[in-house]
């Protein structure tokens, strides 16, 4: 088998929001089968990166009171720490903001615009003159033209389900600053992707897709194309368009080129050779795995414009389906809205990665998470079945001195478990996860009756039976580990555990031979029971959130919502030198004012005893109004380097704690706390 060079990506998520259990199981889906690969011997590299660029996170940005570097900074490392936590395994995580970016976009698009595959003409749109920007559909509201119902958005009306455009709505008026949008035009630049017709009836039929995904292409083929429009106006946050000032690159123009860019990021680190990966004549293999809802972008624009700009095009595009809960939408009223923080938190990631292994098809359906089920089957799977197979025969054979026998008790037992892995390699390659799963876990059934039959536990009792308990304990952690090999690329932690045990690492080819005469260590507990009620508990946190988000916005006081919650970049952990560094004092609030543009900023005036008061922005206005402030006593980080912000410097930063509203305060004026009392 000769090996094979291949790179992977999963959908780039947009740095605007937490991530989900939906987005974890696209991650969970790409990463076992690259570690499949890898397991196979394979060169098989995964990047992935942010999504950083459009209006909407320039909009976040501004209503954060920070800059949209800043923000998509503080996503960056949100999402990266969700990587890690699910033991996704991305080689490189990057940024569509990156200057590898904008080389390729800037590239692409040259070649696209002189080989004549792009157009220019003026377009009207909805523009809203305070704001001055102009507005998509689904920044703007008004009054149903067909059925009259209030507050619907500018393309469709979800009483009636007509669909208009945002110019026949009645009383129309920007989201953003409740102007009436006024009709403008510009200069819009646009993909003439009708020209590639041909091109993608052949490209969607040559493997490259599922059939389902084909299929649903060829009714858009047969329908007939549209030019896509690549540009947007100013402001935006994005690349700006070579020889177009003031126009900027469509989000999705350069979204896929983050691809390339992540990847060329890598190749920077690693020595790794770009062109060998994206070259026309490329013979690696490249695979794109995304979710049914951006199909268009990666099967019709995409590849026509790689084609046109004589880069390769994908090897495969894989669409996945969506990701519901107990049978429904994910809602967050319901609690199910699960962030994969919060999920995190609660469980073990590697649940999860099995749970969503075992009902994972390589087709576009939808894949239910049933929280019952989900604690059923991976404690009678991994815990009941696997692990079992394992902590039932390891304390005879530690017992022997802990080296296996030197033959297999049931030559024909052990060969059953060699001859399934072509079936169950074939499975994983071909993203038929749930079949892979079953066929292992007949295996561990044939295991576990194997044992239960021999009863060694009973047979140890007989003198003279030493010999037999061990052969039969051997032949055990034999399957067990065949097992492992199997299930290595969905329970990577669980594996080095194994690893571990067997004293042995594992690859594919380990099932060419059991173990024999081979020193095994001493077994250890390796996972635990799913509990429900950290089950509950997940469920009950996400729904308290979204109820405390949908109180404030009733009281029309933006509470942080989940995916603000925690925006600001994730710590590593800090020694004692490094926390004894922070010069914590308690400062007196003279003064609290709202910042004007800022609806998540209070600006703070401290007087922490030294001559000159300290002016310090947070963001707390959600919780705390400012008269309620002026007098208190709080905590502030003194030694902070001031941080230049968009509404002048801040010098220092206060710490605050409680629900927000009056009882709130970790230090009371009475228990002596004087200004400029350090408190670390
Ligand atoms: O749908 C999304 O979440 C997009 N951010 C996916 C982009 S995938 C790629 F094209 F970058
Ligand atoms: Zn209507």
């Amino acid at each position: 088998m000769s090996t094979r060079k291949i790179l992977v990506t999963s959908a780039l998520p947009y740095a605007n929001g937490a991530l989900h259990l939906g987005h974890v199981m696209e991650y969970i889906q790409t990463d076992i089968w690259v570690r499949f690969q890898q397991l196979r011997g394979h060169q098989c590299t995964y990047v992935c990166a942010d999504d950083a660029h459009g209006t909407a996170i320039m909009l976040k940005a501004e209503e954060l009171g920070i800059t949209p570097e800043q923000h998509i900074a503080n996503m960056k490392a949100e999402h990266e720490r969700d990587f890690r936590g699910f033991l996704i395994n991305v080689a490189n995580y990057h940024s569509t903001h990156s200057e590898e970016n904008r080389y390729y976009s800037e590239m692409i698009y040259k070649r696209l615009r002189d080989n004549g595959h792009i157009a220019s003409r003026t377009i009207t749109q909805a523009f809203d003159p305070e704001k001055e920007l102009f507005l998509a559909d689904r920044y703007i509201k008004g009054t149903c033209p067909k059925c009259k119902t209030e507050d619907q958005y500018g393309d469709n009306c979800e009483a009636c389900g007509a669909t208009y455009s945002p110019t026949e709505l009645i009383d129309a008026r920007s989201v953003l600053s409740g102007a009436k949008p006024v009709a403008k035009e510009s200069e819009h630049f646009f993909f003439k992707l009708p020209e590639f017709s041909d091109f993608l009836k052949h490209w969607t039929r040559s493997g490259t897709l599922q059939n389902e995904v084909a299929n649903k292409l060829a009714e858009w083929l047969d329908a007939g194309l549209q030019e896509w429009d690549i540009s947007r106006d100013a402001p935006y946050f994005g690349f700006e368009i070579p020889d177009a000032p003031g126009k900027f690159f469509y989000v999705w123009l350069d979204a896929p080129i983050g691809y390339m860019a992540s990847f060329k990021n890598y190749c920077d680190q690693t020595g790794m050779d770009w062109d060998e990966y994206w070259g026309e004549k490329s013979e690696a293999e490249l695979y794109h795995f995304i979710g049914k809802d951006i199909v268009n972008f990666h099967a019709l624009f995409w590849p026509s414009m790689l084609h046109s700009a004589k880069f390769r095009t994908p090897t495969k595009v894989c669409v996945h389906g969506f990701l519901t809960v107990d049978g429904k939408k994910m809602s967050k009223s319901r609690g199910t809205f699960i962030t994969a923080e919060s999920y995190l938190k609660h469980l073990n990631p590697e649940y999860l990665r099995y749970y969503m292994a075992a009902k994972l098809g390589p087709g576009v359906d939808d894949l239910d998470l049933n929280l019952t089920d989900f604690v059923q089957r991976v404690n009678a799977d991994v815990v009941g079945k696997v692990v079992n197979i394992a902590s039932r025969t390891a304390k005879f054979v530690a017992k022997s001195g802990g080296q296996l026998s030197h033959n297999i008790a049931e030559p024909d037992l052990w060969q059953r478990f060699v001859d399934a892995s072509d079936t169950i390699a074939s499975y994983f390659e071909n993203r038929e996860y749930a079949k892979a799963i079953r066929d292992i876990m007949a295996l561990a059934d044939a295991a576990n009756e194997y044992i239960a039959d021999k009863a060694p536990w009973a047979l140890a009792k007989q003198e003279g039976s030493e010999a037999e308990v061990l052969n039969i304990c051997s032949l055990g952690v034999n399957m067990f580990r065949a097992l492992m090999v199997f299930l290595k690329p969905v329970l990577p932690e669980l594996a080095a555990k194994a690893e571990a045990f067997l004293n042995d690492e594992l690859s594919w080819d380990s099932l060419s031979a059991p173990l024999l005469g081979h020193n095994v260590n001493a077994f250890t507990p390796m996972v635990s029971r799913v509990e429900s009620d950290k089950v509950d508990a997940m469920i009950e946190e996400n729904k308290a959130a979204a109820e405390a988000q949908a109180a404030a916005i009733a009281a029309n006081k933006p509470a942080p919502a989940p995916e603000e919650a925690s925006i600001e970049p994730i710590a590593e952990q800090i020694n004692f030198d490094q926390f004894a560094a922070v010069d914590l004092r308690v400062a007196l609030i003279v003064n609290a004012e709202l910042v004007e543009g800022a609806d998540k900023l209070l600006q703070l005036t401290l007087d922490i005893g030294e001559e000159k008061t300290r002016n310090v922005f947070a963001g707390i206005r959600s919780a705390y109004a400012p008269e309620g402030l002026i007098g208190r006593h709080t905590v502030m980080v003194a030694n902070l380097a001031p941080r230049k912000m968009r509404f002048g410097m801040s010098e220092g930063m206060v710490l605050a704690a409680g629900p927000g509203g009056g009882d709130i305060w970790i230090l009371s004026p009475d228990a002596g706390a004087q200004p400029g009392m350090r408190v670390s």
